[in-house]
């Protein structure tokens, strides 16, 4: 261990060195005090669950916040619109994602689209947009809602084995495998069984990925991941990811599993494929991508299998967690739950067709309201991570006052500056969402209270940061509404949703997306214990 410390902190003098006259004006700017100077404040900010440091230090000192790291190195922490717009929509690919995550990230999918810099990314992204058009969508609604109903066959059952009208059901496990089923069936016109069979070497390794792989890490892993993302090359970041510790076996398992899945996948319908008889699904456009002479058009083979892991763990694990923690909302909400279902209702009623359509879950506006302020205040994602690659200038909405009593109206960014960009306190911005905007409330989506400035707006939808935005927004982004839009309607309408003894417990489990835990029992993995009854 010695002689890795050794080099880390030389590494680290070095390029503190190089920088040191750079680093003046962020170290200005007001921010939390450090409660150590190995660690700095990154354990109190990470370890905390997601987003309660960032709303509490936005409370105290604004949107623009210094942050210190490991060794007295500072950062950001940012959440003024007007920044985050530049950051993601006028900086192209100046701001990178930090090594550290990427290399992980890499470690489980491979060089996909979330791994993936500058030419590279925009050639990725490019092949894989067409899958994701508005016509591919629509025809993949059907599935959505097929899968949501299987699911809640499912859960009448167990209510009936009950013998009752009710039964405490933890949600994410079952609806995990749904979507996990549904984007498999979307995507790759494939039967991935996990619904119907919990102990598919897919699904169980999906199953706790997130919270193993990147699940609070320790004060000791917080240090070599600062490390990977500031100090060290990008080759030995690499090399790093190799290190048997449990964390990187985990991600490397469900690699290769995942890996295999998606090579059978392909194996299985590469007749078809070739013969270009299933033209539009997306493996299609993947493998003529790989069989593509141009170079820029071209997918090398592994990242062709790096690009269907990110698919299946994209099209599951936010959605699961989105969907998780809209039904907790509703169960707190028994109100909004109500409105919704007479919305629904009457609505299914009038409509009296047997399959719905992406154009009926826009005549619903409750439905949207509800969904679009669930994404709001539970952004699967509460931090997006960004390293400036040049030295930069960021415009602020506000001005800000810094430790001198400077008023600051725009700040230089070093090279090298790392920023945690806060997507969880964009979202609750109350000039833009409102006053109340720390509730969790759809009727605000009704009564015209957002008010997005258009030079400051961010993302692809509603606003809101949940889909990130610009050149690395969410993909995917209409696949996950409509699959939320589907499985909401089908439960709301079937179900109500009421909270068990233990709610007061329920965390927000940070670990690369938010997904819900037992206080006492983070352990145990992903929980969301609800009382489900059959609605009246
Ligand atoms: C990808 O292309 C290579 C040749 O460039 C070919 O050997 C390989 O079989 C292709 N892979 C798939 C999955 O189509
Ligand atoms: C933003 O809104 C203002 C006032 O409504 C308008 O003058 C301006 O052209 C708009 N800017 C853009 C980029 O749309």
């Amino acid at each position: 261990m010695f002689p890795t410390f050794a080099l880390l902190f030389v590494t680290f003098l070095l390029y503190q060195l190089s920088r040191r006259s750079l680093r003046v004006s962020i170290a200005r700017l007001r921010g939390p005090v450090s409660p150590s100077f190995l660690y700095g404040y990154i354990p109190t900010l990470v370890q905390d669950q997601a987003g309660a440091k960032d709303f509490q230090l936005q409370g105290t000192y604004g949107d623009v916040i210094r942050i210190r790291a490991p060794l007295g190195e500072n950062r950001l922490l940012l959440m003024d619109p007007k920044a985050l717009h530049h950051i993601f929509y006028n900086s192209g690919y100046r701001y990178s994602k930090p090594t550290g995550i990427r290399v992980i990230l890499g470690a489980v999918l491979g060089p996909g689209l979330f791994y993936a810099e500058g030419e590279d990314h925009r050639r990725q992204r490019n092949i894989v947009l067409p899958g994701f058009g508005s016509r591919e969508l629509r025809s993949f609604v059907p599935i959505f809602c097929s899968y949501a109903s299987r699911m809640t066959a499912y859960w009448r059952s167990i209510i009936a084995a009950d013998n009752s009208d009710s039964a405490v059901i933890e949600v994410t496990s079952w609806i995990t495998r749904a979507l996990l089923d549904a984007t498999g069936e979307a995507a790759f016109d494939y039967q991935f069984g996990s619904l119907d069979n919990s102990e598919t070497d897919l699904a169980k390794a999906y199953a706790h990925m997130a919270l193993n792989v990147f699940g609070v890490p320790s004060k000791l892993a917080l240090l070599v991941l600062c490390a990977m993302d500031s100090w060290l090359p990008e080759s030995v970041s690499q090399f790093l990811t190799n290190i048997p510790v449990p964390r990187l076996n985990v991600a490397r398992n469900v690699n290769t599993i995942s890996t295999k899945v998606a090579k059978g996948l392909v194996d299985d319908k590469q007749a078809l494929l070739l013969e270009g008889k299933s033209n539009k699904d997306i493996m299609s456009l993947l493998v003529k991508a790989n069989a593509s002479e141009d170079r820029k058009k071209k997918l090398p083979e592994n990242e062709l299998w790096a690009q269907m892991n990110t698919i299946i763990v994209a099209g599951h694990e936010t959605t699961t967690n989105a969907l998780a923690w809209t039904l907790l909302e509703l169960a707190r909400h028994p109100d909004v739950q109500t409105k919704l279902r007479t919305e629904v209702r009457a609505y299914l009623r009038k409509r009296a067709v047997s399959e719905l359509t992406a154009d009926d879950f826009d005549s619903m506006p409750y439905l949207t309201a509800v969904v679009k302020e669930s994404l709001r205040f539970h952004p699967t994602l509460h931090h997006a991570y960004r390293y400036a690659c040049e030295d930069d200038v960021l415009p602020l909405s506000q001005s800000i006052i810094d430790v001198d009593g400077k008023v600051l109206t725009e700040i230089p960014i070093p090279k090298g500056t790392y920023v945690f960009c806060s997507i969880a306190a964009y979202n609750r911005n109350k000039e833009i969402f409102g006053v109340d905007a720390d509730l969790y409330n759809p009727e605000r989506w009704l009564e015209g209270t957002v008010k997005p400035r258009n030079d400051t707006s961010i993302g692809v939808y509603a606003n809101l940061f949940t889909f990130i935005g610009g050149k690395r927004s969410c993909t995917g982004w209409r696949f996950a509404l409509l699959e939320m839009h589907a499985f909401v309607t089908e439960l709301v309408n079937g179900f109500e949703f009421k909270l068990t003894a233990d709610a007061h417990r329920i965390r927000r489990e940070p670990c690369a997306v938010v997904t819900p835990t037992l206080e006492g029992e983070v352990d145990k993995g992903p929980q969301l214990k609800l009382k489900v009854k059959i609605a009246s």
